[in-house]
């Protein structure tokens, strides 16, 4: 059974799958087994044969090298760019936690290391009717470690703290923080110091704009699952 590591960001479109597809491609690299792993998409494309496509895994899976079967990485894709929950009232499909476990089980028993991105940012509902669903559930339900995506840039301090905060309230590990789109200028190499001296929470790595590879040693990257 393969170790877990969970991706949250401080905010959707902050770069989760942009930072999981380097993180698998270093792992992969490196010859170790590392796969990826999406409870629920929305916001996905039909194909012409009508099944929906998650655009996250297809891109870790462009990125990284990875093979394996779409529909297997992501158990539940919706076609709205809304909330799970609201993609799900809309569309029906309700998430089963039941279901993400056994899938996600499934990727686990394949790989030796699983990345599992978050859907938007921590606090998302993935299903609200007779059943309440959040993504913290499905975390804590598979005892994954966190690791937090944030924007380099102006804001992160509150949005990174907040994140923590969050994650601590409910007894969730936080593994360390990679900021995107790091330019080094004054603000963000300020950021880099003052986000582990507000939190305790190391910063692993700064992704600059574009970047190809991960600036972190396979090694510590491995530490980061189970
Ligand atoms: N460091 C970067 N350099 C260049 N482009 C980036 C970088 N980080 C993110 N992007 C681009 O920004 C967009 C949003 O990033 P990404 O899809 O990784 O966000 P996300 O947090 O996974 O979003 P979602 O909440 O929808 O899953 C994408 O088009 C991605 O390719
Ligand atoms: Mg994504």
């Amino acid at each position: 059974m393969g170790k877990g590591l969970f991706l949250t960001g401080t905010g959707t479109e902050v770069g989760k799958t942009f930072v999981t597809a380097l993180i698998i491609k270093k792992l992969r690299e490196a010859g170790k087994r590392a796969g990826y792993f999406k409870a629920a998409a929305s916001g996905s494309q039909r194909t012409k044969d009508g099944v929906i496509v998650s655009a996250d895994a297809a891109y870790v899976s462009r990125v990284s090298g990875l093979h394996g079967t779409l529909s297997e990485m992501v158990p539940y894709v919706y076609e709205n760019e809304y909330s799970p929950h609201l993609a799900a009232q809309a569309e029906g499909n309700p998430l089963e936690l039941s279901v993400v476990c056994s899938r996600y089980a499934a990727i686990a028993g394949q790989y030796d290391y699983v990345t599992m991105e978050g859907s938007g940012g921590i606090v998302c509902p993935l299903r609200y009717d007779s059943q309440v669903i959040l993504l913290e559930d499905v975390i804590k339900k598979l005892g994954l470690g966190v690791l937090i995506v944030a924007d380099a840039g102006l804001g992160t301090l509150n949005a990174v703290t907040l994140t923590v905060s969050y994650l601590y309230g409910r007894e969730i590990p936080v593994k360390g923080v990679i900021l995107n789109r790091y330019k080094g200028g004054v603000i963000e190499a300020d950021n880099r110091k003052m986000v582990t001296r507000l939190t305790g929470v190391p910063v692993l790595a700064a992704v600059p704009e574009g970047a190809g590879s991960l600036d972190m040693d396979v090694a510590g990257l491995e530490g980061l699952y189970g």
